[in-house]
């Protein structure tokens, strides 16, 4: 069904491009705003994170974390690249705000380097070349209009914190948190509207301490091949808890020391995917709901609802540590969700029958095996990005989920979008005719209008990425951008996409902001 369909779209996007793609592309869209089904104010964003994009890993003072030591080890990324450079958007961020600026977006998605801020945790000082940094970045976009919206810890802790305490397996490194969150709140808060206190802490900890893929790198068992140690049935569930307690702490502070004077708001954000059952037996329609509770609402349901899911608590009883007290009296612990989606799986149950091994299958996962491909079936087209299928329904799903469980909070898609690798053969006027990620980006997006439209409470959308980066393990080979990054020149080039979001903007966004914020209006 979907590979013909998108086949369809290709064949006529090409045609479109023949005749004019652009002039095209308005006739297609609805028109303006009254009929947009996104709400005044909405933040059309982009995203990136600090590791991914800012090289200069050791300039002006900046300390080594997790990820600069882990992709220095032979082995850990499969291309061999590191983010020692990667977009060197630390000396270029003016040239790429002008970028932002060409495409119209009103808001942008960006996180602080930890480690540039305090090299050594709080065992060591402030490095003012790193707040001075990132107030040149916040004031360049505040000239042009462009929210920041700001990730306070993007999978990255300075190294030190690793090697004194290793780092999310204590509960030391609240204390670390707080000093450090403090510092971004004072020095940043009185332009910073938006924060994100974590990005997607169940990747950094799935891949990190139960499969070993990720810094630091520590599993046990059968669940990956990690010579450091480690326990992929306990220290996830540690680490996590330790990120709910920093959390915790973070929002606590940020709530009675700034947030009435700042008038500011604070969420976290999740990787989120559609999980369907692979049949409509009750075994798989319910291991469905246990591989979102293990997934996504190991966090959320902490944060906002107070508890461990229900799931959780049965199947993993003492695995499971205690919460944290203070989370309780915050709740909700979150001013919004941070939805970052990508992608849908199917989901068979493991109880009541036996699966083969594979993502979700054991006890520690919650007994629900998930994949992409199922009895032979895709659930969405493949892409060369082997954990990513196209499946734009996910996007209404999950957002509606979302909503029905946490009662509607506030909701932005802080991350959507498509990653490939380039075809090495083909001209460079081809590898920016990315019609493949204007065809994702339009159906993701049309997908999120309907949620929309039926009452989520979505308030913004960042499309990741801005730029080609760093992508984690994949390094340089898979590429997420708007913009094309030749790595030896560094030369940004804009790909269709580019363009094709700038029109889609300037149709649905209701104006770019002028001196207020949109939190000022409520
Ligand atoms: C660990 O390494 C062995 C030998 O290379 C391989 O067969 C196995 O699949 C690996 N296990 C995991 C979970 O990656
Ligand atoms: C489950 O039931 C619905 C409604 O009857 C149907 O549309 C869908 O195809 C079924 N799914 C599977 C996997 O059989
Ligand atoms: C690029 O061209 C070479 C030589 O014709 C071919 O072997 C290779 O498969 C091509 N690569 C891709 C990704 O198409």
């Amino acid at each position: 069904m979907e590979l013909p369909l998108l086949s369809l779209f290709a064949l006529s996007f090409s045609l479109t491009i023949l005749f004019g793609w652009v002039a095209a592309d308005f006739l297609s869209l609805n028109h303006h705003s009254p009929s947009s089904p996104f709400p005044p104010n909405f933040l059309f964003g982009t995203a990136s994170s600090s590791y991914q994009i800012e090289g200069a890993y050791l300039t002006d003072g900046k300390g080594l974390n997790n990820w600069d030591v882990f992709t220095h080890k032979p082995g850990t990324i499969t291309d061999g690249s590191n983010g020692d450079v990667a977009d060197d958007h630390y000396h270029r961020y003016k040239e790429d705000v002008d970028l932002m600026e060409d495409i119209g977006v009103n808001s942008y998605r960006f996180s602080i380097s930890w480690a540039r801020i305090l090299p050594k945790g709080r065992f060591g000082k402030v490095n003012w070349a790193g707040i001075d940094y990132y107030n040149s970045l916040i004031d360049t976009l505040l000239s042009r209009g462009i929210e920041p919206f700001v990730t306070i810890s993007h999978y990255d802790i300075p190294q030190e914190l690793q090697q004194r305490y290793e780092g999310w397996l204590s509960p030391e490194i609240e204390k670390d948190f707080k000093y450090y969150a403090d510092i971004c709140f004072k020095n940043f808060g009185d332009r910073v509207k938006y924060w994100i206190t974590f990005n997607e802490p169940n990747v950094a900890f799935i891949c990190g301490y139960r499969k070993g893929l990720w810094p630091p790198g520590r599993c046990s068992g059968s669940f990956g091949n990690c010579t450091c140690g480690g326990d992929s049935e306990r220290e996830p569930l540690i680490a996590g808890s330790n990120l709910l307690l920093s959390h915790a702490t973070a929002v606590h502070l940020y709530r009675t020391k700034y947030q009435k004077t700042q008038g500011g708001r604070i969420g976290v954000a999740m990787n989120t995917k559609w999980f369907e059952p692979i049949s409509n037996s009750s075994e798989d329609k319910k291991a469905a709901e246990r591989a979102q509770s293990f997934y996504m609402n190991w966090f959320l349901d902490p944060l906002i609802l107070g508890e461990y899911p229900r799931e959780m608590r049965e199947i993993l009883g003492e695995y499971l540590p205690p919460l944290p007290y203070k989370l309780g009296k915050l709740k909700p612990a979150i001013d919004f969700i941070g939805v970052n989606h990508y992608t849908s799986y199917f989901v068979k149950d493991c109880i009541h029958s036996v699966c083969e091994p594979g993502d979700g299958s054991t006890r520690t996962e919650g007994f629900a095996l998930t994949s992409p491909k199922m009895n032979g079936i895709s659930i969405g087209e493949p892409t060369t990005l082997e954990w990513l299928y196209v499946y734009p329904q996910g996007m209404e799903k999950i957002v509606t989920y979302i909503k029905e469980r946490f009662n509607n909070i506030p909701m932005f898609i802080t991350e959507n979008g498509i990653g490939m690798k380039e075809n090495p053969n083909l001209t460079t006027k081809e590898m920016i005719n990315d019609v493949e990620r204007v065809e994702y980006l339009r159906a993701y997006l049309d997908s999120l209008a309907t949620a929309i439209r039926k009452g989520a409470d979505v308030r913004g959308y960042f499309l990741w990425s801005f730029l080609d980066n760093f992508e984690w393990t994949h390094g340089s080979s898979i590429r997420f951008g708007l913009h094309r990054v030749d790595y030896d020149t560094l030369d940004r080039t804009p790909r269709m996409s580019a363009s094709w979001y700038k029109n889609f903007i300037a149709l649905h966004a209701s104006g770019r902001l002028a001196t207020k914020p949109p939190h000022t209006q409520e």
